[in-house]
């Protein structure tokens, strides 16, 4: 997992050497990335008063498709470990789209920040969760675990003699024997030795409780969630290799440990303090011109229902309600026909830093196979090293490489980087296929191989359009 910052820590400068790490070039959005990042820290440390003078620095990100755009954002998120969702503008012009809920994108962040709240708390308390799971485990296989209870303690009440009154000596004897399987199993499992022994286990039953109202699919209602766990979990037995019952026991025990209201809490504190709102293909929403009728008008219907959001406003979520002054919103266009000054001026005025991004040359190409982290090519390697092949790239077949993405964008349509991914498909189709056959091990890719599956000059690229992304 990568280091994640604190806020103060992340100077503009800091934040672009980290996506620095991952993004070629792009130099300006990235600045703009970092600072936008950094005056909604300084924003947030001002006096309320002031602060309610200050309105956020959004973004509207400007270039050709394949450049970085949305790469930038989701990096960005990560480092700072903020909840980001991507929405399409166009989503909320489309035909037929009844009522235009633009506050889904709120709702939608807010319960990806839940979740993500409830993911950590529960890798808090993952090795309590696990002791729990083994608990359950050892008491299933020691025969202590004939009926079903509701909490994954340790369940001795169930075995207790409660019944008929019989002959308690026997019982008694029983029992004793079975809590001494029990410890048998406990320091077995401690000690990994029944991994693929198989144990029939309880497993909740998700599913079959949510249901969807007509036209609230947004708010994504879970008929259990609403009666606060009133309905009793359904469970059903399953039997499986203890490492995977140890899991599903565990992701259980994690579930029931943590607090969900914290969560909930913590989940919608970092949406508004931290979240991230991409707002792609922001220029579909831009009217060709003044006055027109039809698509137009919905177009800046859109706008002006987006606007309350961005401007700072309260949406209400099935978590509560939650408010969007801080969440930074940052709009991605190609912006080939229509200018971010034909947005609406009040919207304009919301999204008040601008930049364009670069088209990629060769040279980019070539240093976003080399110089990123984990970059595509040594995904291939890592790919493939599973299998035992060991795959190398010569400099000269880099540039090559490069010098095929960058002249088949220029010849078709220009995808920006993601072409990299359909030449390298293309050239390691073949022995993606057969790498687990091969003899020789290890193998290098230089210039020859590469002109040996493009030919020294480009030929009918049309062949290659199945791997377009
Ligand atoms: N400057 C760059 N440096 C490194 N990788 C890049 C760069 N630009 C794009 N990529 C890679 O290319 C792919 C597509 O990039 P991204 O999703 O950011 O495109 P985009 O600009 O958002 O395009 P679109 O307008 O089509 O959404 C990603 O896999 C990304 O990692
Ligand atoms: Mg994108």
């Amino acid at each position: 997992m990568t280091h994640k910052y604190d806020l103060n820590e992340l100077t503009p400068s800091r934040t672009v050497e980290e996506l620095n790490r991952y993004i070629i070039g792009q130099e300006e959005a990235k600045k703009a990335v970092a600072v936008a990042l950094r005056n909604r820290y300084r924003r947030a440390l001002l006096t309320d008063e002031m602060r309610e003078e200050v309105t956020p620095k959004n973004i509207i990100l400007m270039g050709p498709t394949g450049v970085g755009k949305t790469e930038i954002t989701r990096r960005i998120a990560k480092l700072v470990n903020a909840p980001l969702v991507k929405v399409e503008a166009t989503k909320f012009t489309e035909v037929g789209y009844v009522g235009r809920d633009v506050e889904s994108m709120i709702r939608d962040l807010v319960s990806t920040s839940v979740r993500k709240a409830e993911q950590d708390l529960m890798e808090a308390v993952r090795p309590q969760a696990e002791a729990a799971a083994d608990d359950i485990i050892a008491d299933t296989l020691a025969g202590l675990r004939r009926k079903k209870k509701e909490s994954g303690s340790v369940a001795l009440g169930s075995i207790l003699p409660n019944k008929k009154p019989v002959s308690t000596e026997e019982q008694e004897a029983k029992l004793r024997s079975r809590k001494e399987k029990r410890e048998a199993y406990r320091k077995r499992l401690a000690a990994g030795e029944l991994e693929d022994e198989k144990v029939t286990i309880e497993v909740e039953d998700k599913g079959g409780t949510s249901i969807g109202m007509a036209g609230m699919e947004d708010m994504n209602i879970n008929v259990n969630e609403m009666f606060g766990g009133l309905i009793p979990t359904k469970t059903k037995k399953r039997t499986m290799k203890v490492r995977d019952a140890r899991r599903i026991l565990a992701d259980q025990e994690a579930d029931r440990l943590i607090d969900k209201d914290e969560a909930t809490e913590l989940g919608i504190r970092n949406a508004e303090q931290n979240g991230i709102v991409f707002i792609d293909e922001i220029d579909k929403i831009i009217g060709s011109s003044a006055g027109t009728q039809g698509p137009d008008v919905s177009r800046e219907g859109v706008q002006r229902d987006i606007l309350p959001i961005v401007e700072g406003s309260i949406v209400n979520t099935k978590y509560g309600p939650v408010r969007t002054d801080y969440i930074l919103f940052i709009g991605s266009g190609a912006f080939h026909s229509a200018k971010v000054s034909e947005l609406i001026p009040e919207l304009q005025g919301r999204f008040p830093v601008n930049v364009e991004l670069d088209s990629l040359s060769q040279k980019n190409f070539e240093e976003i196979l080399t110089k990123t982290e984990n970059s595509i090519l040594m995904q291939y390697q890592a790919l493939l090293a599973t299998e035992g092949v060991e795959l190398e790239f010569t400099d000269d077949s880099i540039q090559r490489i490069a010098e095929i993405a960058w002249s088949q964008n220029e010849t078709e349509e220009n995808i920006g980087a993601r072409r990299l991914h359909t030449v390298l498909e293309r050239l390691l189709e073949e022995l993606s296929y057969e790498a687990p056959d091969i003899a020789d091990k290890h193998v290098i890719i230089d210039r020859a191989y590469v002109d040996d599956v493009f030919g020294p000059q480009i030929v009918d690229e049309q062949a290659y359009t199945k791997y377009l992304i």
